[in-house]
């Protein structure tokens, strides 16, 4: 079993460009179906959800190729609607395929993606969403079977109660199938979405709203295929940016936008750390201990990543002062909390709140990852901490990371995957 072999306590520094983003790729890899022809999607990290999301086009009947960090994905003629159960439980993220192949292929056949580590994480809103626009959905011993009702699929308005990432998505993909107009109000406002609305615009969708709270769909049109750029990862970036000022040193980061991090840069400079963005590039120094910030309370985006919650408060954790984190999208997002006690750190936990007392400095030890930004987290305890850390776990953090070790070397960090 391999894990990372981290000696902490030293400054880092150095310049690094940001992975595209894992949670705007696998959508868009899934939107790729859609049109008939060759898509070449560019900036596809080389990660372990990515290869999931390959693996699922290809079983449908896609010709994919991979070169380096670029992706083509010919759909000319997928053939079959069914996703096998393993290739759902390897990533919850599948659930995109609903409605993507409800899109193209009139009727999809997958089993439940269940709950993951993070709690329960049930799929409701997509299947209301789907069934607004017209879709008869079976849902049957643990399988599900969606495809146009009888009458067909029409746009209609689709009202969100919560701003579901992946329900947005889905409503999106499956919107532009669908002739007339759709409103999806309530929608999330992630740049990740703005980033699916700028492919499917390529493929001649008509598509917008995206960055706001409703999504406008003109469905029904025939689609072709696309060249696309997938937008820079927001929370790898914030992961670089945690560690740094919790090592303390400088950081240059380009090849993602300043905008979409504000809610982690405004507490990473309330820390203490210095921060100059321009377009496309983050400037951080941090010099001394960082200093507990106000409440940090995640909420859909524009407000504070629950992505970013575990890095921030490996952070934080060896820092001076103390910091309430709030979690309110996922009910399981502490497991990272008893490993960052293995390391000292002093942090209560009741329900959905965290009170981190930071401790000056936490020590090496041998930790586990529980879940993929968790891991990270570990990670970033240990670049700052004083000895030697282990963390295990890595296929967690390998869904989401192309090269963590690699570009915290470059750093001049010491840090070793083993064996
Ligand atoms: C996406 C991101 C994930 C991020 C999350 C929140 C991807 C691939 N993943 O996940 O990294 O942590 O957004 O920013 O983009 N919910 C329901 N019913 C539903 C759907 C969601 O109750 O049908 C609840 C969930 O249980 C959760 C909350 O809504 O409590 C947020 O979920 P959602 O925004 O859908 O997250 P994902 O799209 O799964």
């Amino acid at each position: 079993m391999s894990y990372y072999e981290i000696q902490g306590g030293r400054p880092l520094s150095g310049r690094l460009t940001v992975q595209g983003a894992k949670n705007s790729v696998l959508p868009i890899l899934a939107a790729a179906l859609l049109a008939p022809g060759e898509s070449v999607i560019h900036n596809c990290p080389d990660l372990s959800d990515v290869s999931a999301t390959l693996d699922i086009l290809r079983l449908l009947g896609c010709r994919v190729e991979q070169q380096g960090d670029t992706v083509a994905v010919d759909a000319t003629a997928p053939g079959r609607t069914g996703i096998p159960e393993h290739l759902m439980r390897e990533m919850r993220s599948s659930v995109i395929f609903l409605g993507a192949v409800l899109a193209r292929m009139g009727e999809v056949e997958l089993s439940y993606p269940g709950g993951c580590e993070l709690g329960p994480r049930p799929i409701d809103l997509h299947l209301a969403a789907l069934r607004t626009l017209g879709a008869e959905i079976l849902e049957e011993q643990g399988s599900l079977l969606a495809r146009r009702g009888r009458g067909g699929m029409a746009g209609r308005e689709i009202c969100l109660p919560f701003p579901s990432v992946g329900a947005t998505e889905n409503a999106m993909l499956a919107a532009c199938s669908c002739p007339g107009t759709t409103a999806i109000v309530g929608a999330a406002r992630e740049p990740e979405i703005a980033d699916l609305q700028r492919f499917l615009r390529a493929m001649g969708a008509e598509v917008s709203g995206a960055g706001s709270s409703t999504v406008t769909v003109t469905g029904g049109r025939p689609l072709h295929p696309a060249e696309h750029r997938v937008m820079g990862d927001r929370i790898v970036a914030a992961t670089h940016l945690c560690a740094v000022a919790a090592a303390r040193g400088e950081l240059e980061l380009t090849g993602v936008e300043p905008g979409t991090l504000s809610a982690v840069l405004d507490r990473l400079e309330e820390a203490g750390c210095r921060i100059h963005t321009e377009d496309g590039r983050i400037c951080l120094s941090s010099a001394a201990p960082l200093r507990g910030v106000r409440q940090v309370r995640t909420a859909p985006y524009p407000g504070f990543p629950t992505d970013a919650q575990a890095i921030l408060m490996a952070a934080l954790a060896g820092g001076t002062g103390a910091t309430l984190f709030v979690e309110n999208i996922f009910e399981n997002r502490y497991r990272h909390v008893d490993e960052l006690g293995r390391m000292g750190a002093d942090i209560q936990v009741a329900g959905r709140a965290a009170m981190v007392s930071g401790v000056g400095k936490l020590h090496g030890a041998a930790v586990r990852s529980t879940d993929l930004r968790g891991g990270a987290a570990l990670v970033v305890a240990g670049l700052a901490a004083e000895g030697t850390t282990r963390v295990t776990g890595l296929a967690h953090i390998d869904r989401g990371y192309a090269a963590l070790d690699r570009d915290l070397r470059a750093l001049g960090a010491e840090i070793r995957r083993l064996p």
